[in-house]
């Protein structure tokens, strides 16, 4: 089996990234993050020590350069995988398609509610009793693909939505690199706009376990 490639997209702190990294760090992982693409030079992501090559895309740059310039970097890289990890910029039709169920994204809710920004703060003002974050394909409708895996907390009364994000995020850490490691074993596939796991009978049970 040869090494799946992987690039990832992000804005900011860089927290998923780095979940991402480690999980491919693992001696004889057939996976390796070849590359780092950043739309803010200034994301502290970017100070992630490894092996692999570090881009920033001007943000200031019109969607149609920007995008241009994106997908000539990823089609020099040739990536299996782009994982969107606090990426927080909206990716037109263009790129989509050019790289069709080839990038995910995590998003800090149980899609498909809460979609876009703001995440936390608008679960908590509708009162919800659980939240979580979901690992879905990226479509051409904004958190609207078709969605790999999710998990979920409970939520508690009195919560603050900095302490529901911390919550949350540590879940993300654990989701979005097995989400990975389904894409490494070559488990996942897209079925009338539905993803079928192999080998996984019941989701809840592989959700539970992580
Ligand atoms: C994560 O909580 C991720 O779910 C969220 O941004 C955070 C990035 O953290 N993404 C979105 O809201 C995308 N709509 P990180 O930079 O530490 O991985």
């Amino acid at each position: 089996m040869g090494i799946l490639k992987i690039v990832v997209l992000i804005s900011g702190r860089g927290s998923n990234l780095k979940a991402i990294v480690s999980k491919c760090a693992k001696k004889n992982y057939p996976a390796k993050v070849i590359a780092i693409i950043s739309n803010n030079s200034s994301a502290s992501g970017l100070n992630l020590k490894g092996n692999f090559e570090k881009i920033v895309i001007n943000n200031k740059l019109n969607k149609k350069k920007f995008e241009e310039d994106l997908h000539k970097n990823l089609k020099r890289l040739k990536p299996n995988l782009i994982c969107l990890a606090g990426f927080m910029k909206i990716l037109s039709p263009f790129i989509i398609k050019k790289w069709k169920n080839k990038i995910i994204n995590v998003h800090p809710s149980l899609l498909p509610s809460f979609k876009g920004l703001n995440t936390h703060q608008r679960a908590l003002n509708k009162g919800v009793k659980i939240s979580g974050c979901s690992i879905h394909f990226v479509n051409e409708s904004l958190d609207g693909g078709p969605i790999i895996a999710q998990a979920a907390t409970t939520v508690h009364e009195n919560i603050s939505s900095k302490e529901l994000s911390q919550k949350i995020l540590k879940i993300e850490h654990k989701l979005y690199p097995a989400v990975v490691d389904l894409f490494v074993k070559k488990r996942i596939s897209i079925k009338k706009n539905k993803v079928l796991i192999k080998n996984i009978k019941n989701i809840n049970s592989f959700i539970k376990n992580i």
